[in-house]
């Protein structure tokens, strides 16, 4: 043998040694079957849930659970649980491993020698894995922070759930330009598969976008603050050299800067100062359970667990449309589909006629109707005074300066438009492919035009 061969069949010889040490011993593999009882206690989303065990692993890190629930016959979602029986409190469905491709009566969560977690049906078709089969896992465990991880016999990750992040993000968890970048939610309580509304993070900034109409528009978030490429939801006390309890604070912290400029921990910040930290909240508590959520209403709120607490351990401890951060009429499901939002109150329902009283029936038209016709119809459209548009903020209120004919011009050949703002002072022109709420607003100069 040449010497280069040597060194092959060596190189070849160490890494199969390598990959046959390590495997997932035969005490932690499992093999767990959904089936029996129902538990009996309620949960987020009116699921029903199932536990599951086995003697080779724990499905349990206090406070956090894996089991499987449902909220429709027979379409059951592997997930992680918050929350404790004797809170009081409803426990929280805070991550999802399959919630786009659930799985029916008998499926099995299996762990094997390979150290690939995969979930079957119960004719062994795969509907969800970790892909981690023989890239040398040693085992599982669900840590307290709430991550569930695929280690090696050195304790490093090879796969770990908060690379994988549903609609909610945990303390200590982040999203990554490269990487898991977004939250996504729910379609609804009772359908949890990917909705409309995503928190996405960028080299400009964290963005949330609604994507109703196959366009997504910006409603809120941060799209011009600089996150450095990572952005951790985190908890921290507010100043790290006290020894006296003191207030905590929720954080949306950008990756460090480099070694020697992170002064962040010996700093007061005031809101979206010095490095680039975000500051959401101040709690009175630890609470260092606590999750970020992106709602199936768009929404973007905190909780928090307060573990003393024997009743009512849950308290939204940020939200970011609301009294204290951006305006409530801006989120664009406020008013359900269609209506007007004066200071957090939904009170006029936009109409050919006039304003009438808001209800939740009240609809914006519908984008087929000036579609379907097609050319040679008249479009019609009715006015309302001193309103914005929800992306109005985060697009410098459309484009411009052009003529308000131009503006209704451009809205008259797109059968997308359901009608256009502008804004007299500087002759901006936003053109609507979704209205939702619209947010009154004394002093703007910017009029609805609706399209019936
Ligand atoms: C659980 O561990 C035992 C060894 O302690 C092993 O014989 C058994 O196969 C494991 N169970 C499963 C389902 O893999
Ligand atoms: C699930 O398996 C059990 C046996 O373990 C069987 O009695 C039951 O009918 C199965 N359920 C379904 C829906 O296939
Ligand atoms: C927006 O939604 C449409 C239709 O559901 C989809 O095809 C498109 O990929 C989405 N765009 C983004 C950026 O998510
Ligand atoms: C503790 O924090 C206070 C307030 O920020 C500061 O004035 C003081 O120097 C700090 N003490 C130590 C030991 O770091
Ligand atoms: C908060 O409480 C947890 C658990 O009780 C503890 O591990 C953690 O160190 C505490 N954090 C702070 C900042 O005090
Ligand atoms: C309108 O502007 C004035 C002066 O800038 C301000 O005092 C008032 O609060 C504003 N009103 C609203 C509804 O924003």
């Amino acid at each position: 043998m040449s010497r280069f061969n040597i060194l092959l069949f060596l190189t070849l010889t160490i890494t199969t040694i390598s990959l046959v040490t390590s495997q997932v011993p035969p005490e932690k593999q499992f093999r767990v079957v959904n089936q029996g009882e129902f538990g009996e206690y309620i949960t987020e989303y009116d699921a029903s849930y199932r536990f599951i065990t086995s003697p080779n692993a724990s499905f349990f890190s206090r406070p956090f659970q894996l089991l499987f629930y449902n909220t429709t016959p027979s379409a059951y979602v592997l997930a992680l649980r918050v929350g404790l029986r004797r809170d009081e409190s409803l426990m929280r469905w805070i991550w999802d491993a399959n919630r786009n491709n659930p799985v029916g009566e008998n499926s099995t969560l299996s762990f094997g020698r390979d150290g690939n977690l995969k979930l079957a049906e119960s004719n062994g078709r795969v509907k969800w894995q970790t892909n981690t089969a023989n890239k040398g896992v040693t085992g599982f465990k669900i840590l307290p922070n709430g991550n569930i991880v695929l280690h090696d016999r050195n304790d490093k990750f090879v796969w770990q759930s908060f690379d994988h992040p549903t609609d909610t993000l945990l303390t200590g968890q982040s999203l990554k330009v490269n990487g898991a970048n977004k939250l996504v939610s729910r379609k609804s309580d009772m359908d949890g598969s990917d909705g409309p509304y995503s928190l996405v993070l960028d080299k400009k900034g964290l963005t949330m976008y609604v994507n109703k109409t196959g366009t997504p528009l910006v409603y809120g978030g941060w799209p011009d603050h600089d996150f450095r490429g990572t952005v951790t939801f985190a908890v921290r006390r507010e100043f790290d050299n006290l020894t006296e309890p003191s207030a905590y604070e929720l954080l949306l912290e950008p990756a460090p800067q480099q070694p020697g400029n992170n002064r962040r921990l010996l700093q007061v910040r005031p809101i979206g100062s010095g490095d680039g930290t975000l500051n959401l909240n101040k709690i009175n508590y630890n609470g260092t359970i606590s999750y970020l959520r992106l709602g199936s209403d768009g929404s973007l709120k905190a909780f928090s667990y307060y573990d003393p607490a024997t009743y009512l351990t849950w308290e939204e401890s940020f939200s970011f449309f609301s009294t204290y951060f951006v305006r409530q009429c801006g989120l664009p499901s406020f008013c359900g589909d269609y209506g007007y939002c004066d200071r957090g109150m939904c009170i006029a329902c936009p109409t050919p006629k006039g304003l009438i009283g808001w209800s939740d029936t009240c609809a914006a038209p519908k984008t087929t109707t000036f579609c379907s016709g097609g050319k040679g119809k008249t479009v019609n459209y009715y006015k309302i005074v001193g309103v914005e548009h929800f992306t109005g903020p985060y697009v410098n209120d459309g484009q411009g300066p052009t003529s308000v004919n131009d503006c209704k011009a451009k809205c008259d050949r797109d059968c997308k438009c359901l009608g256009y703002f502008y804004k007299e002072k500087d002759k901006k022109c936003l053109i609507a492919p979704l209205l939702g709420t619209l947010i009154k607003d004394a002093n703007t100069s910017s009029v609805a035009y609706i399209k019936y």
